[in-house]
């Protein structure tokens, strides 16, 4: 009973060494509280400060977790911050993911062998330009849910997730032996229309029911009044974030009025900033985080940089904002460590800024990992997703007079291929609208296998199509990403209202979810060989090519020293789509409208066993027809390209400003 001797030994021991009150409890047993009464944390006892960084293991490979926060730690960093995304656990109601890429106890053991603190945030919303804010998709099946509430619904799918992940993190909190300092609620609710302190206390009680009463629990708001009172709630500590532009001590000011007492925090101090299709990549110079860092520091305050490895959305998991506009694949962030995990300048400046307020691990920082340009890999047209949707749907449409949601038809991600048929003969163009903004959120339209074009939401929403009365008219409607910030986080996918043709609203739908992952990752060999069809249909001066599949593959020889290496994917000419490497939903490329022009691709996901499939599914113009001998290809380049010069202009763009003070 080592309890019990433990217990009488502190007792006796505690008086005679004028100890604080904590160790009365248990002279052996850890502890991280808050000291109101000098304005910090105690850690054990002893007074404490973190200085943290933000890394999301759902955007980085488990491969190369270890890698990372190793350079974390090498940068003077005492602690990470992660988001737990509820989505990215729970992709289907009841069915969980916690094993590989999804391992986050491994993740935070991994921290804790480090010896990094853990600060965690599990939600349930995390905003972090994640799919849909990190909420599930399926939580919109029912229609009038209202997200970050009280209501009925929604608070049971959420009782019922953190019923499974806090009891997860229990054992990993600092007071159970583990790394986790402090847990958040939320994330930045005050900046939320809902305003619902029920909500919060709902929360409040079952994080307090899952985690203990030791555990400090806190918010994080925008640094400005208005957006603490809206989203503190008393027992939990609030904290505010800003970035390189702020006022330092008018932020901390807004805090003090929440919290008289207690440790000063900025949560997320912004490195860098986050990008959307068609906007110039945003960028912050290291000298300005790195003055601020050294301010925030000197204030005496706790700091988490955000993001200080941001890494790859990888196959669907960007979100967006509104008016729509999708992040991109890449989520470098302009942070310290790259997408890639490499060095930056950033880096090395703000580990001398850190080495100024506490000691800096000596010793080798592992390095930037070598790049290697495999060169020019040759596509061929394997089928169009219309030729292969026996492969990509088995299961066949969906029937429905007037078209369904994704989520009506159970679709989260990806594609869905909306058909039918011509009612009158369309022998001059004939405009296709969708009056109200309803394609969620690009469609790819088709009458007879001949390309019309494409509507795409807050962009355009009516084309003019040709084509003979009973024709097929096919609409591939991509899910660009849910909205992850505002009022508008409950974004339905698909066509999500009528659409006409000529002022008539269309009927007689047949839809097809697709499946596309099965279909690239176990089904490759049900594809029946390239398509050899001349695919005389498609006009040579049409901007458009369809929908299709493209296949290649390259060898990396065993035997040659260090490879295979990590590289970048680019893709010349063509023009939008999704890639994936030996079955390994890399994420959307979108050259034609930039900023980011090339893939991260890991190295795990490359084989020198056997050839390298590269799979391309082009769903706006391939660099090359069926009538035209010259081959499509991709190139796998050693230098990624994020930020190249971009000409779109969004018909809808809201102020950069109101960006960046995260108020639209
Ligand atoms: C004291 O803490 C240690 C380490 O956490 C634990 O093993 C022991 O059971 C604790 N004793 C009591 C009396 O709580
Ligand atoms: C989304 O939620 C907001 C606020 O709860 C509501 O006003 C709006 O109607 C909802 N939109 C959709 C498409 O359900
Ligand atoms: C920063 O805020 C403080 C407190 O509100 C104020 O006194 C000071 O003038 C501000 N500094 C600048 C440069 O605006
Ligand atoms: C569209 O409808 C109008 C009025 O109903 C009709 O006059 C016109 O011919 C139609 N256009 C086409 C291309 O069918
Ligand atoms: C489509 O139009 C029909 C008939 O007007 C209507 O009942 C239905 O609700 C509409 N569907 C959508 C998704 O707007
Ligand atoms: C192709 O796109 C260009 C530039 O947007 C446009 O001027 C041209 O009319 C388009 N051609 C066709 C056949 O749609
Ligand atoms: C790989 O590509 C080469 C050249 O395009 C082709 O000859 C070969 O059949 C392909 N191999 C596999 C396994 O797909």
């Amino acid at each position: 009973m080592p309890g019990v001797l433990g217990r009488i030994f502190s007792l006796l021991l505690a008086p005679l060494l004028l100890c604080s009150a904590s160790d009365l409890r248990n002279a052996s047993q850890k502890t991280f509280e808050i000291d109101y009464s000098r304005d910090r944390f105690l850690k054990d006892g002893q007074p404490f400060r973190y200085i943290s960084g933000s890394i999301h293991y759902s955007r980085v490979p488990r491969f190369y977790w270890k890698d990372r926060l190793l350079k974390m730690k090498m940068a003077g960093l005492n602690a990470i911050q992660t988001y737990v995304p509820w989505n990215f656990h729970e992709p289907q109601p009841g069915k969980y993911q916690f094993t590989e890429d999804h391992d986050v106890e491994y993740f935070i053991q991994l921290a804790h062998e480090l010896g990094l603190l853990v600060i965690l945030r599990p939600g349930p919303y995390i905003c972090a330009e994640w799919d849909m804010g990190g909420l599930p998709a399926w939580l919109l099946e029912k229609e009038s849910i209202v997200l970050r509430s009280s209501d009925p619904d929604y608070l049971a799918a959420v009782e019922k997730w953190l019923g499974v992940i806090l009891p997860k993190m229990k054992p990993l909190l600092y007071q159970n032996g583990g790394p986790i300092i402090t847990v958040q609620v939320e994330n930045e609710y005050g900046s939320y229309t809902t305003c619902d302190p029920n909500y919060m206390r709902f929360l409040l009680k079952r994080f307090r029911y899952y985690l203990g009463d030791d555990v400090v629990l806190f918010t994080t708001d925008g640094a400005q009044d208005y957006f603490l009172q809206r989203g503190g709630l008393q027992g939990l500590y609030a904290t505010v974030d800003f970035g390189t532009g702020a006022n330092i001590t008018a932020a901390f000011l807004t805090q003090r009025k929440s919290e008289p007492k207690g440790p000063l925090i900025n949560s997320e101090f912004y490195t860098g900033w986050l990008d959307h299709w068609g906007e110039p990549h945003s960028t912050v110079k290291a000298e300005d985080v790195a003055s601020t860092l050294y301010d925030i520091l000197a204030h005496g305050a706790n700091v988490n940089l955000y993001m200080f490895m941001g890494g790859t959305n990888f196959a669907y998991w960007n979100g967006a904002n509104t008016p729509y506009a999708a992040q991109p694949t890449s989520y470098d962030y302009d942070a310290p460590l790259s997408e890639a995990g490499d060095l930056t300048e950033k880096y090395f400046v703000l580990r001398k800024v850190i080495q100024k307020f506490k000691e800096v691990p000596e010793g080798p920082i592992p390095p930037s990992t070598p790049k290697f340009a495999y060169g020019k890999v040759a596509l061929k047209k394997l089928k169009t997703v219309e030729a292969a949707l026996d492969i990509l749907c088995p299961a066949g449409p969906v029937k429905s007079i007037y078209p369904l949601t994704f989520i009506q038809v159970k679709q989260y991600f990806g594609f869905v291929l909306y058909r039918t048929t011509l009612p009158q003969d369309c022998s001059s163009p004939t405009p296709l609208s969708s009056s109200r903004n309803g394609v969620h959120d690009r469609a790819y339209v088709s009458v007879d296998g001949v390309p019309q074009g494409i509507l795409e939401r807050n962009g355009v929403n009516t084309l003019n199509i040709m084509g003979k009365a009973g024709a097929t008219l096919d609409l591939l409607v991509e899910n660009m990403g849910r909205v992850n910030y505002g009022r508008f986080i409950n974004d339905s996918k698909g066509l999500i209202s009528n659409l006409t043709l000529n002022s008539s609203i269309l009927t007689g739908w047949a839809i097809f979810p697709l499946d596309t992952e099965d279909a690239v990752h176990s089904r490759l060999g049900d594809w029946g060989g390239l398509d050899g069809s001349f695919d005389g249909k498609a006009h040579s001066s049409s901007n458009y090519t369809l929908p299709a599949f493209y296949v290649g593959n390259f060898s990396i020889f065993s035997g040659i020293p260090d490879l295979p290496q990590d590289t970048f994917i680019q893709f010349p000419g063509w023009t939008k789509g999704q890639v994936w490497i030996n079955g390994f939903n890399l994420g959307r490329y979108w050259p034609a409208r930039g900023p980011q022009m090339t893939l991260f691709v890991p190295r795990h996901i490359l084989t020198t066993s056997a050839p390298n499939t590269v799979i391309v599914l082009e769903l706006e113009h391939a660099p090359c027809s069926d009538n035209d001998p010259k081959p499509c290809a991709v190139e796998f380049v050693d230098r990624p390209v994020i930020s190249a010069a971009v000409t779109y202009n969004r018909p809808s763009k809201p102020g950069s400003r109101s960006w960046l003070g995260h108020v639209w």
